[in-house]
């Protein structure tokens, strides 16, 4: 996505620093570098390198960071871990405040041209059962709790969002308008019909969910007969957009026409910033979670280049996570976090309440709203940029 310039620096021998970064200074450095037509790790060299000029660095917030990685010129890692040393700070406080130095440095050349359209956000994976409901109900979750008006849309036929968030029999409504008859255009209705609302009071009657019904599973047929059938799920979404701050869509176990539609929607729009819209990926630390991931990521690639569109990955989530199955486990979490991109956003355990709150029909953040499950989507939904 990034290094749209190649700078001089690209040819010299680099050598990894591998230290962590809080969610929100990595996802500035990512913007900020972009906008400056840079490579996040030249933007970083830079920093490190400014850093060094400056004495008394005031202390910055490094609370909740996580694993990054970055290459620098060789010798440059042991270079800035042995100022650190020599200043008393620990390589993470020291890369924050250089990046925090840079940041102030380097403002924003420009406030965005348009006015930033609502964040599109597709949690997709066509492996099926890695998480793709539970992170995506429990992103949509947090957000609303933390003010923010969220649209959840249930993407997939299966309908297990809507089923686990005690809507299971809107899906077999007859006589009722549907999301395909909105992509097909044949709806005469408005499609905020469709809509219902999570009650709860954390909720605050900003959790709209648009939930399922039982023609989804023949869209991909349906879709094959639309003309300019890549854009029908936005032509759908499209009336609702300005009654929303996200939309957060689950999407199907599949890839096809369907998943295109998607894919699609949450591609990054004219004058849009980069990495607000996207695809958030949950994983498993094994090897089929690998191969699965890099057939998604061809299929994205692939739309990219035919449909001349930019669809920006926010990150993958490792999930159901639990150490105790072993060092190939933990080795396959090290492979997804070593790999510079995407970026992993969270690290999520097998945890009970997820599963308890989907079978009891509740939401996590009513059902559990102190649990650890909770906390970590919390954490998950700072990492958007909404
Ligand atoms: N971290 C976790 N800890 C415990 N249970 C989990 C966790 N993540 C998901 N689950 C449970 O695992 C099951 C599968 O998760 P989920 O339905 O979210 O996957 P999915 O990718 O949406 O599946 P599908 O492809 O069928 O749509 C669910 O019962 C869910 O509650
Ligand atoms: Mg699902």
């Amino acid at each position: 996505m990034f290094g749209l310039m190649s700078s001089p620096m690209a040819s010299q021998k680099r050598e990894k620093l591998i230290t962590s970064l809080p969610p929100q200074l990595r996802r500035h450095l990512k913007i900020r570098a972009f906008e400056h037509g840079l490579d996040i790790q030249d933007a970083t060299e830079h920093a490190i390198q400014a850093w060094y000029e400056v004495e008394d660095v005031p202390e910055v917030d490094t609370t909740g960071a996580k694993t990054w990685g970055t290459f620098l010129p060789s010798g440059e890692p042991d270079r800035f871990k042995s100022t650190c040393s020599e200043r008393g700070v620990t390589y993470v406080q020291g890369l924050a405040q250089a990046l925090t130095l840079w940041l102030e440095e380097h403002p924003s050349p420009s406030a965005p041209l348009v006015a930033q359209p609502v964040v599109r956000v597709i949690v997709a994976n066509q492996k099926g059962g890695v998480g793709k409901t539970f992170i995506s109900s429990g992103i949509a979750q947090a957000l609303a709790e933390s003010g923010r008006r969220v649209l959840i849309v249930d993407y997939d036929p299966q309908g297990h969002l809507t089923a686990e968030l005690g809507f299971e029999d809107l899906m077999y409504e007859d006589g009722v308008e549907t999301l395909m008859m909105h992509m097909d255009g044949t709806a005469k209705g408005d499609v905020r019909e469709l809509l219902v609302s999570l009650g709860g009071e954390r909720f605050g009657d900003r959790l709209h969910l648009l939930p399922a019904s039982d023609d989804a599973f023949l869209r991909d047929v349906a879709l094959s007969k639309v003309s300019f059938s890549e854009a029908a799920l936005e032509r759908a979404l499209e009336p609702l957009e300005d009654d929303y701050d996200v939309i957060i869509i689950d999407g199907p176990p599949s890839l096809g026409l369907n998943m295109d539609t998607a894919l699609y929607y949450v591609r990054r729009r004219d004058g849009e910033l980069a990495d607000r819209s996207g695809v958030i990926t949950p994983v498993w630390a094994n090897k089929a979670s690998h191969r699965a991931f890099r057939l998604l990521k061809t299929q994205m690639d692939d739309l990219c280049r035919k449909g001349r569109i930019q669809v920006d990955y926010l990150g993958l989530v490792i999930n159901a996570y639990d150490s105790r199955r072993g060092k190939l486990v933990q080795e396959n979490r090290e492979q997804w976090e070593k790999s510079s991109s995407p970026s992993v956003l969270a690290v999520i355990g097998d945890l009970k309440e997820g599963r308890e709150a989907a079978d009891g029909e509740i939401p996590l953040l009513e059902y559990a709203p102190d649990s650890e499950h909770a906390q970590v989507m919390r954490d998950l939904a700072k990492e958007l940029a909404v």
